[in-house]
């Protein structure tokens, strides 16, 4: 089959590898229809590249048809309509009991000290074939799907493997007041879903990101709209807004590759070219997440009030003013999705109309071959490039 397989830092090509086979009796197989890239794949793209191993298949966003399952998996047929989570959890553990999927107690990554394995995200978590493929095995595929209805095109569905239940986490985690303001960082899809999400809630949204196009269709959509280029001091921004006090709440939908922090870009690019075994370390016990954005959230976010990280962090010593958030009180929730968790509260608004604008939301579609471009303009934020979709 054909998949996108990664070769280097930012070097990844469409190639052809073996078809996966069932190897456990709860696997299945899934025909792979749409699939996306994620803000999280361009992490892989280049500054995780330490944890990367050339032929290592990515993609974690992938709905389809399911082909074949095995003995184990009963509630699932070949001809079914199914969207993965980007994470593989069973169902039946204490975590999951909890609705705390991404630290599955059956998958859990444990030499790695790491929650739930992933679809296509490195050693550190499982090492597991990603979806921008033809063909995906699903692990744990009694539990790992979400059955979609016939009829609506693949957009409909597609963004509840991630962009929709990690927005709408974002939303619940920052734990907005009734009739409240939250500030977001970031407009890339995961904080464009979750302004639409919490402006669909009732909240005030104050939306900030630096580049032109996505500030401009956030603003269409109706969200108040700061746009970083302008402002010497975005906190200061928001305070004015929120009568002096700050946002109520902050969500980070920016995370490790914050523009605008050069000494921990450096030290990203530097593990980036250190030999594996030593820049996994730098990334790893070394405080390499560029914090900018995270700083604004605590000077942004009013006292007492919630900061709701979705955005990724990597970092194992990053420095945090831990006199301010003491001060100022302030809830801090962070978290990889729990899928599943939220698939019951978003189906009624994909089922029921298109309140989120799912079928417009991505901004290019195009054949799995061209995957290396769609990569290339995500990553450049170039030709107006939002989310993109990939057709296997
Ligand atoms: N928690 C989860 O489960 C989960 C799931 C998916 C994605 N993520 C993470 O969410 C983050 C966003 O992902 P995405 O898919 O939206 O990708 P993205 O990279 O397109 O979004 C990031 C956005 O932040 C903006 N930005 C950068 N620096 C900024 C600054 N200083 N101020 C304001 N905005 C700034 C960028 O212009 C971009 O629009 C990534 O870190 C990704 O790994 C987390
Ligand atoms: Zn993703
Ligand atoms: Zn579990």
């Amino acid at each position: 089959m054909k998949a996108l397989v990664w070769h280097g830092k930012r070097d990844v090509r469409v190639d052809n590898v073996p078809d996966p086979t069932i190897q456990e009796p709860t696997d299945a197989i899934v025909r792979i229809t749409t699939t996306a890239i994620c803000g999280s794949d361009l992490h892989l793209y280049e500054v995780l590249t330490p944890f990367m191993e050339e032929g290592d298949i990515i993609g974690h966003e992938p709905m389809g048809i399911v082909e074949e399952v095995g003995p184990g998996v009963t509630n699932l047929s070949p001809g079914d309509r199914v969207v993965m989570p980007f994470q593989i959890s069973c169902g039946h553990c204490f975590m999951c009991d909890q609705g705390l999927q991404t630290q599955c107690e059956t998958t859990q990554v444990r030499d790695q000290g790491m929650g739930a394995a992933l679809f296509g995200y490195t050693k550190l978590y499982g090492e597991v074939a990603g979806g921008q493929a033809e063909y995906l095995r699903v692990p744990q595929a009694q539990y790992t799907h979400i059955k979609v209805p016939e009829g609506p095109p693949d957009e409909r569905f597609v963004y509840l493997s991630d962009v929709l239940p990690t927005s709408w986490q974002a939303v619940a985690y920052a734990d907005i007041p009734e009739g409240g303001s939250v500030a977001n960082f970031g407009l890339g899809p995961i904080g464009d879903m979750s302004s639409r999400i919490a402006k669909h809630l009732g909240c005030r949204v104050i939306a900030v990101d630096i580049v032109p196009e996505r500030i401009e269709r956030a603003r269409r959509n109706g969200i108040e709209v700061l746009d970083a280029n302008d402002h010497d001091d975005i906190p200061e921004a928001i305070k004015e807004m929120t009568d002096g006090r700050g946002a109520d709440s902050v969500i980070d939908a920016v995370g490790m590759e914050a523009h605008g922090s050069p000494a921990a870009g450096l030290a990203q690019q530097m593990a980036g070219i250190l030999p594996d075994a030593v820049s996994q370390r730098v990334m790893n016990e070394a405080g390499t997440d560029r914090l900018n954005v995270l700083y604004q959230a605590i000077h942004a976010v009013r006292r007492g009030g919630t900061i709701s990280l979705s955005g990724v962090y990597g970092g194992q010593a990053d420095p945090l003013p831990m006199l301010t958030l003491f001060d100022k009180q302030i809830q801090l929730r962070m978290g990889q999705a729990n899928v599943k968790r939220w698939v019951d509260d978003i189906m009624p608004l994909l089922t029921d109309g298109d309140p989120l604008g799912v079928e417009s939301f991505a901004t290019h579609r195009m054949p799995l071959d061209e995957a290396p471009h769609g990569y290339e303009i995500f990553q450049k934020k170039e030709d107006g490039a939002i989310k993109v979709l990939l057709e296997p």
